[in-house]
């Protein structure tokens, strides 16, 4: 226990929680992501997954918990190392003049906060359905296509996209970096994997906002709910 708390005291320790919550994220939504694509496939398929998810409850729940810990602990480990950075700098670099940086690095933060924020919102929205304006329990389709053709909407979704786009470039090299497996490289064009993930992951995703809003899914009844 002593081991532990000390390991999550060191700076390094932090970072080490930041690089394995990070990996638990980027194999979560390459997953999610690529479940979205039986919206191509109907309301049928999609009704289909969402109760293959819920075979059973214990295992949803366990990996639920798996998921909000990581969340968590990945968050909380980026804001200490934060406060620790100006701790360790009060005053600011009269010049700063990074030899290498990337849009994606210097949104990492706030970019970041808005996942957050996103990830809570699109909880309420698809799951819990409370700020959905005709939401229906294990009808996804539906719940996808109609909630994703309102613009305001879309945009938000489509934002939060471009920002796990950049979260993912940063993030997926940074992982190599901390965890020691990629020698530091100057070039960010050399970081391939990372922008495959990362283009593959942002762009996978906006095509299902995308496609509702150009109203690309067709249109489909309300499942019963008291059918399930
Ligand atoms: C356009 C992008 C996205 C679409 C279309 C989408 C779609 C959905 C849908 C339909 C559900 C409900 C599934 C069900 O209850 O059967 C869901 C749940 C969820 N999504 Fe997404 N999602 C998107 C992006 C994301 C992103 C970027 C994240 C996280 C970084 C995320 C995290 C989650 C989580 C945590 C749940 C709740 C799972 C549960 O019930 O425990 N989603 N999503």
């Amino acid at each position: 226990m002593y081991g532990l708390a000390q390991f999550w005291q060191s700076t390094i320790g932090k970072k080490i929680v930041m690089a394995v919550t990070g990996i638990i994220g980027i194999l979560f939504v390459i997953g999610h992501m690529s479940g979205n694509f039986l919206m191509f496939k109907g309301q049928g398929a999609m009704h289909d997954y969402a109760l293959l998810l819920r075979t059973s409850m214990p295992l949803l729940w366990a990996v639920r918990a798996a998921l909000i810990a990581a969340v968590v602990l990945h968050a909380l480990s980026a804001y200490q190392l934060t406060m620790r950075a100006r701790a360790a700098r009060p005053a600011d670099y009269a010049v700063r003049k990074p030899q290498v940086t990337t849009l994606a690095a210097k949104t990492m933060r706030w970019g970041g906060v808005y996942l957050l924020v996103f990830i809570v919102y699109h909880i309420l929205h698809m799951t819990l359905g409370t700020v959905h304006p005709q939401f229906t329990h294990l009808d996804p389709y539906n719940n996808l296509r109609i909630g994703l053709a309102n613009p305001a909407v879309a945009a938000a979704y489509l934002v939060g996209m471009l920002f796990l786009g950049l979260h993912l470039y940063h993030g997926t090299w940074a992982v190599f970096r901390t965890l020691g497996v990629a020698r530091p490289s100057a070039q960010p064009l050399k970081r391939r994997l990372a922008v495959v993930v990362a283009i593959a992951v942002a762009a996978g995703f906006a095509v299902i906002p995308v496609a509702a809003l150009a109203g690309l899914f067709p249109e489909a009844p309300a499942m019963a709910e008291e059918a399930h």
